[in-house]
């Protein structure tokens, strides 16, 4: 079965074609981080516009790129919440409108479920039941993953997501937008134990996050230190992330450990970090446990994730009222018919 995806919750225009759930046949994903740089963060209202311009040529190219004619989808699954309104509109009344258009069923697919299922896009791939870290820009979070449709959420970040962290560091250190990459890239010049940043475990046993107490003190050291610090920047950088890989490390293990999950997985934008992924990956070799990641083009939003886990959806017959709506924050299970 070839599910057409479709995803627009954020500042990524996406399509992509994947067959059965795990083949990705064609992914296509149009950033607007050149359209949002100038502002340093996602501007909602230039988002929803230019998904408007970009949702059509997208779906072509994935359908081209896949070597199809949009007569040959099957399914169209298509980002519902949690995201921007006005984004997730733009490519949630397109794939509606498609899928009625086509005469195939339409799918609505939850954003962070769609992280979780970036894993399932390459071989090998993890055994429910597994527990998944999800660090992106809008979220940090860690999942007891029971089926392709249903995961518990164990705890999430109180205040700022990892992703968050990294950009709002970069921005501090005048390194631009979106900081991950920038971050992760600059670190590896400096010394990650020059400067002792503090590791937010808040309850050691709970799995709540908390980064915003790392970014004052980021703030303060860059404040009380105004003469060197851009001599010093590769050293804060290597140590503010070390100290987030540390917490996330700790966090990720200590829920596997606590559901005796043998198989991790680590999704979202910041699963894109080498660090974390080899510090997880030996804390975890320590254990026994084994780590699974995206590959990098799917670490980040894009809608091969969203046509995925769509699959899973259809055979379960969830997310497909076609009178359902968007929603812009995580929500309960019952609107998108999974449990997340
Ligand atoms: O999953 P994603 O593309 O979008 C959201 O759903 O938020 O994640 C984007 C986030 C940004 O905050 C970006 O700075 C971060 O992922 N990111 C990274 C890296 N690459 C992207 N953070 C740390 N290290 C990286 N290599
Ligand atoms: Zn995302």
């Amino acid at each position: 079965m070839k599910i057409l995806g479709i995803e627009s919750s954020c500042d990524e225009t996406a399509a992509a074609v994947v067959e059965d759930g795990v083949t990705s046949l064609s992914s296509v994903v149009s950033s607007q981080v050149a359209l949002h740089r100038p502002y340093g963060g996602v501007v909602p209202e230039l988002a929803s516009r230019k998904h408007l311009e970009m949702i059509v040529p997208v779906v072509n190219e994935a359908l081209q790129n896949a070597g199809m004619d949009k007569s040959q989808v099957d399914a169209v699954a298509v980002t519902q919440g949690p995201g921007l309104i006005g984004a997730l509109l733009v490519g949630f009344c397109f794939g509606k409108s498609f899928a009625y258009a086509l005469n195939v069923p339409w799918i609505g697919v939850d954003h962070l479920m769609g992280h979780i299922h970036s894993v399932f896009l390459e071989s090998p791939s993890p055994e429910f039941p597994f527990i998944a870290l999800l660090a992106s820009g809008g979220h940090t979070s860690i999942y007891y993953v029971v089926s392709p449709t249903q995961a518990e959420c164990l705890g999430q970040t109180v205040d700022d997501a990892a992703g968050e962290a990294f950009d709002k560091v970069a921005k501090m250190l005048g390194l631009g937008y979106p900081g991950g990459k920038i971050i992760a890239d600059l670190a590896r010049f400096g010394d990650a134990d020059k400067i002792p940043f503090p590791r937010s475990y808040l309850d050691k046993d709970a799995f709540n996050f908390s980064f915003s107490g790392l970014k004052s003190a980021v703030h303060r050291y860059i404040q009380t230190h105004p003469k060197d610090y851009q001599h010093q920047s590769a050293d804060i950088a290597a140590s503010f992330q070390a100290s987030v890989v540390d917490v996330l490390t700790y966090k990720v293990m200590h829920a596997a450990k606590e559901k005796k999950c043998r198989h991790i997985a680590l999704v979202g934008g910041v699963a894109a970090n080498q660090m974390l992924r080899d510090g997880v990956r030996v804390a975890a070799r320590k254990e026994g446990l084994a780590v699974f990641t995206p590959s990098l083009q799917f670490c980040g939003d894009n809608a091969a994730m969203i046509a995925a886990a769509g699959y899973h959806y259809l055979k379960a017959r969830a997310g497909q009222d076609l009178a359902s709506d968007v929603y812009s924050r995580a929500v309960s299970p019952s609107a998108a018919g999974v449990s997340v």
